[in-house]
């Protein structure tokens, strides 16, 4: 039974088909390099994109999964947290389009359909959740970065979450410090992937704190303090390098030891991560060998499932529509702020 799955929430248009667990088309419209030269999203341009994205990107993945709107079973969207007027967009579209098909409509929590996308998988994807175990789960983005205890299946307990900068806004930040252009973390972790992480010296913020919360704005100001005493090390290419390698390399021992630590406490045997810093190639080969190490299995999400996109919205409202979670109203407004785990009505949202 096709389910029609669209996410607005930040600077990604994106639209999926799924059905019985399977992604049968997944397009996502990226407004990367639209941003880019502001160096950061731009709320009122993110809008007028989604404006703009939405109906051909619906229309790409209808046609790609072989369904007609008429054939649709549901309409999903992210109705919380994201940017206010990005989110409209979305919402307001998908449950425009459910009220017109009389199909039920469901909107749910961006976070929580980022712990769902480490479990889809194969070509086509297709959700394993027969595999499924409870397991700590790191998200970790532009925009997040948390710990999530899944106790089970739309079962979950945020542990701990940023203080203040979120582990891709570090990324970001201190590669705007080296002259990189945003978003720097990717271009952070090619340059870092030639460089020797213990050239410099980077603190490593609350590793050994008690308490399952990060903070990375300190780490960005000791590399501004670093780059003020010494401004030539990110001129000469090889020294550009090591600083990405030793500035990666701090963020990563952080989310990758209180990952483990969290999973271990708790007695897990599985570990998950996604998100966009997911893509790190350093954090997945780190995630990797800890987990190893500490006897845990490790999921995490395919590299086009890390960043933001509609089939983890789609998977998890098909998930919750199975398990008799009832329809969202269309006249629901949208949640900006949903803390994960709260329910939609907060008065805090
Ligand atoms: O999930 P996402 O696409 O959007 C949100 O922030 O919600 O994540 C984007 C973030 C950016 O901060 C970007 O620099 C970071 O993910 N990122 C990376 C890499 N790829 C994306 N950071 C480090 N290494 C990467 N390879
Ligand atoms: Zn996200």
């Amino acid at each position: 039974m096709p389910l029609l799955a669209i996410e607005t929430s930040c600077d990604e248009t994106s639209a999926a088909v799924v059905a019985g667990g399977r992604v049968l088309a997944n397009v996502v419209a990226s407004q990367i390099k639209l941003h880019a030269e502001y160096g950061g999203v731009v709320p009122e341009l993110a809008t007028r994109e989604h404006l703009k994205n939405f109906p051909p990107v619906a229309r790409a993945a209808l046609r790609e999964a072989g369904v007609d709107a008429d054939q649709l079973e549901a309409v999903a969207a992210t109705q919380g947290p994201g940017l206010p007027q990005a989110l409209m967009i979305g919402c307001q579209a998908a449950q425009a389009l459910a009220f017109a098909l009389r199909k039920p409509f469901l909107g749910v929590n961006h976070h929580e359909a980022h712990l769902y996308s480490p479990w889809i998988f194969g070509t086509p994807p297709a959700a394993d959740f027969g595999a499924f175990q409870p397991n700590v789960s790191l998200i970790v983005s532009g925009g997040h970065t948390m710990l999530v205890h899944v106790e089970a299946e739309l079962r979950h307990r945020v542990l701990g979450a940023t203080l203040d900068d979120a582990a891709g806004e570090c990324f970001d930040k201190t590669a705007k410090l080296m002259g990189l252009l945003y978003p720097g973390g990717p271009e952070l972790d090619r340059l870092a992937g030639e460089g020797n992480a213990a050239a410099f010296d980077f603190p490593r913020p609350m590793l050994h704190e008690p308490g399952d919360d990060f903070s990375f704005s300190g780490l960005k100001t000791s590399v501004r303090y670093f780059l003020q005493k010494n401004p030539a090390r990110a001129d000469d290419p090889q020294q550009l390098r090591d600083l990405c390698a030793s500035v990666q390399a701090a963020i990563v021992e952080v989310l990758v030891g209180k990952t483990v630590r969290a999973a271990k406490r708790l007695g897990m045997r599985c570990v998950t991560a996604s998100g966009g810093v997911t893509c790190n190639r350093a954090l997945r080969r780190d995630l990797a060998t800890a987990c190893a190490r500490a006897g845990l299995e490790l999921r995490l999400a395919e590299k086009t499932l890390c960043t933001d996109n509609a089939a983890m919205i789609g998977i998890l409202a098909e998930r919750k529509l199975a398990a008799g979670v009832a329809a969202t109203p269309f006249d629901a407004e949208i949640a900006p702020s949903w803390a994960l785990g709260a329910p939609v009505s907060d008065p805090a949202r």
